[in-house]
């Protein structure tokens, strides 16, 4: 057992846990933003709250609710770790920080970055997941039943708080740059790059990058300009 454990602190072991738990939560936030967008389904959030259900009551979904806990815990925990480790290997930093063109200022900020996109994620589940869990919430008839009205939260949330929608967009500005730079170091960790595929790896990190806080980014906007709650 304790060849598991050496590989796993080591160095190259944290590397690559936060290397897989970011790929992870990439898949987590693909379908995240594909299941939000029933918000635009025009239904009055019928479907929207039908699927939030689903979600929340679903006996699967809930077990991979434990493994996105999960995925979030280790990489938020392994990143402080290396982060630690690097400035203790740096004690003084440089007097001088070294300019390589090619290493942006958020390449070597991911720690910042990543720290104010879990501020936002702490934030953002207070306005939703704490409330459609163990709050009591406004309910919507759909054929006869009564769901909870999770449209109407996002609803209002966006429209009548607009300081949360500025703050939802500032961290999707800094979420954009996090995936940009964390995709294409995951798989140089995972020892998946090659000189022949690199430029396609990036282009689907860029990609990736500007879809999904882009996507996100239209729902507080949608609703704070857009929608009469
Ligand atoms: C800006 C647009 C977004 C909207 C409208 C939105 C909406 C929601 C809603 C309604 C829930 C509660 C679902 C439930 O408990 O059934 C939720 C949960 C969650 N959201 Fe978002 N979200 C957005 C962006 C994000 C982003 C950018 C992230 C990550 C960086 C994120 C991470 C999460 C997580 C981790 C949960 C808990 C998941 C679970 O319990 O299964 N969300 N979101």
């Amino acid at each position: 057992m304790s060849w598991i454990t050496n590989t796993l602190t080591s160095t190259l072991g944290r590397k690559l846990s936060m290397s897989l738990t970011g790929l992870f939560l990439v898949s987590f936030l693909i379908v995240h933003l594909s299941g939000n967008f029933l918000l635009y389904k025009g239904d009055g959030g019928q479907a929207f709250n039908l699927y939030s259900n689903f979600m929340s009551t679903n006996g699967l979904i809930r077990v991979l609710e434990i493994g996105l806990l999960l995925g979030f815990g280790i990489h938020i925990w392994t990143a402080s770790i290396l982060t630690r480790m690097n400035s203790a290997a740096r004690p003084i930093g440089y007097a001088v920080q070294k300019t390589n063109e090619k290493v942006s200022w958020f390449s070597r900020n991911m720690g910042l970055s990543g720290s104010i996109v879990l501020f936002f994620l702490i934030v953002h589940l207070i306005n939703f997941w704490f409330p459609y869990h163990y709050q009591e919430m406004p309910m919507l008839d759909i054929e006869g039943k009564p769901y909870k009205d999770m449209y109407g939260l996002v609803a209002r949330i966006f429209h009548d708080e607009w300081w949360y929608s500025v703050l939802y967009l500032l961290a999707l500005v800094l979420l954009g740059f996090h995936l940009q730079h964390g995709f294409a170091s995951a798989f140089r960790t995972l020892g998946l790059d090659h000189k022949k595929y690199n430029s396609i790896i990036e282009g689907i990190g860029n990609i990736i990058s500007i879809i999904l806080p882009l996507g996100f980014a239209t729902m507080p906007v949608y609703f704070w300009f857009f929608h009469t709650v």
